[in-house]
This record gives C-alpha cells, sequence and structure tokens, in this order.
C-alpha cells in the first residue's frame, strides 16, 4: 500500500508533476452539510432511498452523473443562440452535424433523454419474441427491450461478474456466448446486439476495439446489425487509448470515429459524456429504422427537428459534443474518477477494480458479508454513507436488477454495488477527499451496520422509488 500524499508532505516529492483540470471556474454554487439529526430524518422521510431524498439535503451528490455535469461558457453562449421555431430550428442542424462529424452516423432523431431514445429503437428494431443479447443489461435499456416483446441475453465475458478481476476490458462481448445464442435461437431471432460502452452496471468498465471489430465480423456473417448505447463512449475511448495496443498517439475522436464504423447506430443519453443537463439522441444508418423512429418520435417526443429538447438545448448540446472528445477533457475527468478510486483502495476498502471512467463502485457484497442480498446491502451502504457526510450515492444491487418477469423473484445479482458517481466539471479534488474520508469511516463501522427490508415496491424499476426501513 502505497502513502497518499498530503498538502503537508507534497512539497517534499522534488520531481512530482499532477495534472489539473483544463479549466478555471467562472461561477460557483454553493452548498452545506446539514446536522446529524436532520440527517437521520431526511432519510427517514425518504424511505432510506437516496433518489426520495431532497437536493437541498444533500452535501456532495454523487447520485449520478446524469445531466448533472456543469456547462461550458460556451454553452451558456449557446444557449442564447436558442431558435425556438417548432420546425427546423438552426440549432438541429448544428446537432445534426456536430453527430455526424463526431460519432460518423448517417441519420439523426433527437429525443428528450437517453430512454427516449431507447424506447424509439426498441419499438423500431425488435419483433416480439425476439433476443436482444448484450453487454450487461441496462436498467431502462432492459426495460424498454422487454416491453418491446424481446428478451435481453447477457453475452458479456464472465470476467464483469468479478469485481476483483482486473480485466483491462471488462465491458468485451463474449463472442462464444453469442455463437451459442445464435446457434440455438437462429439468427432471425435475433433483433440486434445491445453493445454498451463503457458497462455501467459493471462498474464503467470499457469494450475493447478488437472485440467491435470481432463482434462486426461474427454479425456480418448472420445479417444482424450492432446498435451501441453510446452514453459513455468517449470514456471508453480513453482506455482504448492507455490500453491497447497501437491507440496511444491516436486522439479520442478519431478512436470514437473507428469505434462507431464498426455499429450500425447509437442511442445517446446526452446527459452523461455530452456534458448537458437534459437532452438524447438517436442516431442510425440504416433507412428502413430512420423512416420508422423519426416517425415515431412525433407520438412519443416531439416534432423530428427537437425531439422534446429547446432549440437552446440542442446549441448546449452541439457544442458539448465538440467538448466532450478534447482528450485533455477526458482525461482530467476520468483522472478525478481514479484520485477517488486510489485513496479507496489504498486504504483498504472493496471497491470494483479496475476502476471505471464514471464513477467508483463500492462492493457491498464485501462490505457487508453479514447482510444477506435480500437485505439490501447496497442500498444500507447508501443510507449509511449519507448519514455519516450527507454525501448521496446509490444503491446498484439487488433493488435495480429488480425482478424476473417470469419467476416474479428477486434476480440476485452477482455485482451488489454501491455507485459513488462524479459528475463532469463540478466537484474538487477536496470534494473527493471528503467523500473518500466518510466512506472509510462507514467502512469502520461495518460490523455494527444492519440491512434494510422492502416496505413499498413500484412495478417498474423499483430503484427509483421502493421504500425502505431498517430489519
Ligand atoms: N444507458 C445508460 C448506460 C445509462 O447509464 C442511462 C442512464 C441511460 C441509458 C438512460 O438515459 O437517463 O438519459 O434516460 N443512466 C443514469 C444513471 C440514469 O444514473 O446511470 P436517460
Amino acid at each position: 500500500m502505497t502513502e497518499r500524499p498530503t498538502p503537508q508532505t507534497m512539497g517534499q516529492q522534488y520531481g512530482r508533476r499532477s495534472w489539473a483540470e483544463p479549466w478555471k471556474i467562472k461561477m460557483v454554487e454553493p452548498i452545506a452539510m446539514i446536522g446529524r439529526e436532520e440527517r437521520e430524518r431526511a432519510l427517514r422521510e425518504a424511505g432510506y432511498n437516496t433518489f426520495l431524498l431532497r437536493s437541498e439535503d444533500v452535501y456532495i451528490d454523487l447520485l449520478t452523473d446524469s445531466g448533472t455535469s456543469a456547462m461550458s461558457d460556451r454553452q451558456w453562449a449557446g444557449i442564447m443562440l436558442g431558435d425556438e421555431a417548432y420546425a427546423g430550428s438552426r440549432n438541429f442542424y448544428h446537432l445534426e452535424e456536430a453527430i455526424q462529424t463526431y460519432y460518423g452516423y448517417r441519420y439523426i432523431v433527437p429525443t428528450h433523454q437517453g430512454r427516449g431514445a431507447e424506447h424509439l429503437i426498441s419499438q423500431a428494431a425488435i419483433k416480439p419474441g425476439q433476443f436482444v443479447p448484450g453487454n450487461m443489461y441496462f436498467t431502462t435499456t432492459r426495460l424498454h427491450q422487454e416491453l418491446a416483446g424481446g428478451t435481453f441475453v447477457d453475452v458479456i465475458i464472465d470476467e464483469a461478474h468479478d469485481p476483483t478481476n482486473l480485466h483491462p476490458f471488462k465491458g468485451n462481448v463474449d463472442l462464444d456466448k453469442l455463437q451459442a445464442l445464435i446457434n440455438r435461437e437462429g439468427a432471425d431471432k435475433i433483433a440486434y446486439v445491445s453493445l454498451a460502452g463503457t458497462v455501467n452496471m459493471a462498474g464503467g468498465q470499457p469494450v475493447s476495439m478488437a472485440n467491435v471489430r470481432d463482434l462486426r465480423a461474427l454479425c456480418d456473417r448472420y445479417g444482424i446489425r450492432i446498435y451501441l448505447d453510446a452514453t459513455r463512449m468517449v470514456e471508453n475511448c480513453l482506455f482504448i487509448q492507455e490500453r491497447e495496443d497501437g491507440y496511444a498517439d491516436r486522439p479520442i475522436a478519431a478512436i470514437l470515429r473507428e469505434f462507431c464504423s464498426c455499429t450500425d447506430g447509437a442511442w445517446m443519453s446526452a446527459k452523461k459524456d455530452n456534458l448537458v443537463n437534459i437532452g438524447g439522441w438517436l442516431a442510425v444508418n440504416h433507412e428502413d429504422v430512420f423512416d420508422l423512429a423519426r416517425n415515431m418520435v412525433v407520438i412519443y417526443e416531439g416534432l423530428h427537428t427537437y425531439g422534446g429538447m429547446a432549440g437552446r438545448d440542442m446549441e448546449a448540446l452541439a457544442i458539448g459534443i465538440e467538448e466532450s472528445v478534447q482528450d485533455d477533457h477526458v482525461r482530467a475527468r476520468v483522472g478525478q474518477v481514479r484520485y477517488l478510486g486510489d485513496l479507496l483502495r489504498d486504504w483498504g476498502i472493496p471497491i470494483v477494480l479496475p476502476v471505471g471512467g464514471h464513477a467508483i463502485f463500492l462492493d457491498a457484497r464485501r462490505i457487508y458479508p453479514h447482510i444477506p442480498q435480500d437485505q439490501f446491502p447496497g442500498q444500507t451502504l447508501a443510507a449509511e454513507l449519507y448519514l455519516d457526510s450527507g454525501v448521496r450515492s446509490m444503491e446498484r444491487g439487488n433493488v435495480s436488477a429488480g425482478r424476473d418477469p417470469q419467476t416474479g423473484d428477486h434476480r440476485y445479482p452477482a455485482l451488489e454495488l454501491t455507485r459513488l458517481t462524479i459528475p463532469r466539471r463540478v466537484y474538487t479534488q477536496a470534494h473527493m477527499d471528503v467523500v473518500a474520508e466518510s466512506v472509510k469511516a462507514v467502512y469502520d463501522a461495518r460490523q455494527q451496520t444492519r440491512g434494510l427490508k422492502m416496505v413499498y415496491e413500484p412495478k417498474y424499476l423499483r430503484f427509483f422509488q421502493a421504500r425502505f426501513e431498517p430489519v
């Protein structure tokens, strides 16, 4: 275990060269920690679910990196250039051009956020009874696939389910698992491959370029399309640059174009990589899917030149896309996540390794071995962290996985995690120190901690609204 440098020891380390964010702060938003008794009350009123806390009662908010990023001065300037015409807004054409330039797809459909695009692609490309293989489920993605009559099949490599395995590309598709599914069901029963880079539920783990190339070759043999969840794809590209032979000198933007060229289209939650507070898009290369999706968007989202976004949102998004692929931005973003991860790892706290792109995933199963999975160790850890310091995290375990639609049982995923998700360009290194110290305090008190029981369970995506009580 290496000693972390402190402000006191840092000056003594000659030759030390740190990286820093490629921006300075122009505007600040005050935050404050409320007292312990108030936190206890707030948590009780929220049913021990961090999604039900008021943001005013939160000190450092690591619930999600979705829509929580800070926009740049250029993006705010773009907001003033909103063309709020109902049809044909100039900002839509900027957005279309940005997606075509940086992601390389032909046809664009704007949506209000990622799940709007998931809805469109699922309805347009899945026939009831078909299978949708993918590299681990994501909550909203799988639900839209199921609502369209599809069945999700996990074809991620086994290493992804082991939080201690150090495979550099734990997001990779296991081509043998995919081949076995094709052999068993027939290629015409496969709607498409649902590929995500990075893989959120596995801990922000990347997919390699070699893997997507091999996947393309396999799918071409059977005429199967590949659709990419591009939500955190620029972070995936940084891992390719760092870990894959031949990419060290390639800019993130070039790696992104190359990766996307192996797929037939993508859906996007622009609230993550693309640095906006709201927005999403679907982009495809085939006219048949585009026609269907562009027609459906007017039913569910809005006209096909705004899809639920204001003109100003689309302008900020077009600028955000360009900023999001800059190498120094991506390095600082993932660098901050790693800074927090290194602290926790060095203090012996069980986390998912290697550290992923957008979050630190605490391994609640190993932190609370005495709490059974149906007493929700991940949910418990999120509640304890909030009590300790007002830091808001979220569960990514049994509650998030939901119930099997056939049997009605909990799904009991192998990974029982609590996610500390880092918004982009929002918090400082000092905030990361405060978070790490709180995790350590909660970890040190782990033996006294008891689990939770679920007392209210909504039918869909239960983790957002479920309520709990201490056992
Ligand atoms: N795909 C991935 C990989 C996501 O992480 C999300 C959202 C979506 C799709 C859906 O996009 O929220 O814009 O509708 N993830 C958020 C999170 C909610 O906290 O991880 P959305």
